[in-house]
């Protein structure tokens, strides 16, 4: 029975949907993380993984994780225990260009990418998936790669270090190694596995279905002998939860390939402008604040278009005060306002009504006028040449020490 039949039968409520392709849900505050993770099968990020993220690193856990932003995980203290152990791991994570100008949700995982990067000093590959965009979205190919490379300037932007870092485009890096694992994976899964897992049809292309490997290939270190030689390494995957039946799939195959199964940790959805029920999309150009925005528009959206939770006159607001679980200006605050202090008195003040509406989207448009802007400086000195630095297939002087 399909969502809409149940829902037409009074027999169930509405059910979050999350998958790959389609993020909605009926509730004013969401998709429940909490079902999820059930229907998922994750563990939650708990207050004692955090201790060992502090512990291991030595530095405060980043705030998308202190925030619970990133909320559920597979395997992360596998990956901790061994890197405990002085065995060292890698980040694999990715982004699939659909357009040219990506927007403030796609920040997320790289900023958080950059801040794993930099605390556990370990190796990055980054995956531009243009295939699966030129195949879902139909893209021309050529045009499929410069999105690819447009994509790249964002991604530099965020601050990784060149010496650990590669960047690809499958459409363009597709080599032997990682040409035999997706064959590898190919043959070990069969088409009713993927109809499970992604819902794929009989008259979707086969592209669609022999995607997935693509995808997978990646979280096993073999496919980058350049990277990690002969060694087998284990392999983090910071993404979205939407992503997560990708990883499923990986953590089924790998261990039949003689590889680790992937570790993951999963982040949440950031919230469209006009609320939590769905995530922004990069074809709605009001749903979303894009990196290209200027000041001007950063400050027209959001007063125009950010979800209120505050109440409908100034009396009634100072009565019964704003409502920050579904305020979009107060959620957007918690991913990008780093102060902690600053964020808990936004929460009380707006709770208790003494912030006006008005007075968080000020503070929310500030903050990302300067944001924005930094990264546009940042990403216009990013030069073709450097793009190609990242993108170049090389060492990244990665050893493993023998115990
Ligand atoms: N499929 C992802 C998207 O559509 C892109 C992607 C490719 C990815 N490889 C990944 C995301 C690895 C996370 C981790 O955006």
């Amino acid at each position: 029975m399909s969502v809409e039949e149940s829902l037409a039968n009074g027999s169930a409520e509405a059910e979050d949907v999350v998958t790959p392709w389609t993020v909605s849900s009926q509730n004013d505050t969401g998709i429940d993380y909490d079902k999820l993770i059930k229907k998922f099968g994750s563990c939650k990020i708990d207050d004692e993984m955090l201790k060992r993220f502090e512990k291991l690193t030595g530095k405060k856990p980043h705030h998308l994780l202190r925030r619970g932003i990133f909320f559920s995980h597979r395997d992360v203290n596998v990956i901790l225990d061994s890197y405990e152990k002085g065995k060292p791991f890698y980040l694999y994570t990715g982004r699939g260009p659909s357009s040219d100008s990506m927007h403030l949700g796609h920040l997320i995982p790289f900023m958080f990418c950059k801040w794993l990067q930099d605390v556990f000093d370990v190796p990055l590959v980054i995956q531009l998936s243009d295939d699966e965009k030129a195949i879902w979205k139909n893209l021309d190919i050529e045009q499929a790669v410069k999105l690819s490379y447009l994509n790249a300037k964002d991604i530099i932007a965020c601050g990784f270090k060149l010496e650990k870092t590669f960047i690809f485009s499958n459409l363009e890096y597709m080599n032997s190694a990682f040409y035999k694992n997706m064959i590898r994976i190919q043959r070990s899964v069969t088409f009713n596995q993927v109809k499970g897992i992604f819902g794929f049809g009989d008259s979707d292309p086969i592209g669609k279905i022999s995607f997935p490997p693509t995808q997978a290939a990646p979280a096993l270190s073999s496919t980058f002998p350049f990277i990690f030689k002969n060694n087998t390494v284990p392999c983090l995957i910071p993404c979205a939860i939407d992503q997560d039946p990708y990883f499923r799939m990986t953590r089924d195959v790998a261990p039949k390939l003689n590889h680790p199964k992937p570790a993951l940790l999963h982040s949440s959805f950031f919230p469209a402008l006009q609320g939590p029920k769905t995530k922004m999309s990069a074809s709605d150009n009001n749903s979303a604040i894009f990196l290209t925005d200027t000041a001007k528009q950063i400050k027209t959206k959001i007063n125009k278009y950010a979800f209120s939770g505050g109440q409908a006159t100034i009396e009634e607001h100072r009565e019964k005060g704003g409502n920050c679980d579904v305020d979009v200006s107060y959620q957007w605050l918690k991913f990008f306002l780093e102060d902690d202090d600053r964020l808990e008195e936004i929460r009380k003040g707006y709770t208790s009504g003494e912030i006006l509406t008005g007075e968080i989207k000020k503070e929310l448009i500030e903050l990302l006028q300067k944001l924005v802007g930094n990264h546009q400086e940042i990403r216009n000195k990013v030069t073709e040449e450097d793009v190609k630095r990242y993108m170049e297939p090389r060492d990244l002087g990665f050893v493993v020490k023998n115990s």
